[in-house]
């Protein structure tokens, strides 16, 4: 078996092209696995996985535990809510507690930013990132850059525009990671209060007119205006914001082209896209979601292998 080229997937910024191409290739495998009617191989049979969330997660969590489950290892899942951690037990205690009762590979979620690859150095385990804060989220950057080289056949030379909240998304940085070392041309679009001062550096056009942004990409993905992290106002209004950076039905007619839309989840529905474009032949929303436990499920296939 091929092997990836880190122990961990700390985020994309640490894999190559390579790496993600293998990722890609296996998880078309285990695509056609999970379409079958008995829906798992025995890959990881002897593997325990624990996964551990430290921060709330629908898509995630559930896709991480469908990926482990069908590839036939024993899971173990852990909230932080109505754990030792509400005691004061630290992260690396808890990890090592959870690691002493033999569990061969770790998923987290966690909100600080940089704590997955903290972890990878302070206990002895594979570790596998399912979001740090506003850092990466590198299993989201895959699923949707799969999601793209499904629906148009390839990511090289395409365009993606990221819309929205990027100065508090970890979707966007994994995203402009895998889509650059893929191919891809990445724009990023908002208000400019909602883009990081540091993304020209990361080689991404910069637009702040959404019908512009549009017009420009193959695929657009929009992202989820992240009110829990804003503790000043970024924006004047909701209603404002919704004006100038939500999605419509109008906005989508007015081009002179179809283009492909994308959402991490969970959708704020009539913020950054309208119900009738999220529910549309457009949209590939749910494609996404399918393709994540395929993407997972490599994932974890791959790091399991190299032990
Ligand atoms: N896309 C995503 O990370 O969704 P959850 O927060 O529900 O896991």
């Amino acid at each position: 078996m091929s092997s990836l080229s880190q122990k961990h997937l700390l985020g994309i910024k640490y894999i190559s092209k390579e790496d993600i191409d293998l990722i890609f290739k296996t998880a078309d495998g285990f695509k056609e696995v999970i379409n079958r009617p008995i829906k798992k191989v025995p890959s990881l049979r002897d593997i325990t996985v624990a996964n551990l969330f430290f921060e709330n997660s629908t898509r995630t969590k559930l896709s991480f535990e469908l990926a482990e489950k069908r590839l036939g290892a024993d899971v173990v899942n852990f909230s932080a809510s109505g754990s030792s951690v509400k005691k004061g037990e630290t992260l690396i205690d808890t990890v090592n507690n959870i690691l002493a009762m033999k569990v061969d590979m770790v998923v987290m979620r966690h909100s600080s930013p940089g704590a997955a690859v903290f972890l990878s150095q302070k206990v002895n385990s594979i570790i596998v990132n399912a979001g740090d804060g506003a850092h990466e989220h590198p299993t989201q950057g895959l699923l949707d850059a799969y999601s793209i080289r499904e629906k148009l056949g390839s990511v090289e030379g395409k365009k993606v525009a990221i819309i929205g909240d990027v100065l508090h998304s970890r979707v966007a940085l994994s995203n402009i990671f895998t889509l650059q070392k893929l191919g891809a041309e990445v724009m990023v679009c908002g208000p400019t209060t909602l883009l990081p001062k540091y993304i020209c550096e990361l080689g991404v056009k910069v637009e702040t007119n959404l019908q512009k942004a549009l017009q420009w990409c193959d695929v657009a993905n929009m992202l989820r205006i992240q009110l829990e992290r804003q503790d000043i106002k970024f924006f004047p209004s909701l209603r404002e914001y919704i004006m100038l950076f939500g999605l419509n039905k109008q906005l989508l007619d007015s081009l002179d082209k179809e283009i492909v839309i994308m959402h991490p989840g969970p959708i704020n529905r009539g913020v950054e896209i309208t119900s009738d474009i999220a529910d549309s032949p457009h949209s590939i929303i749910l494609q996404q979601v399918e393709n994540g436990v395929a993407v997972r499920m490599a994932v974890l296939y791959l790091l399991a292998g190299a032990r």
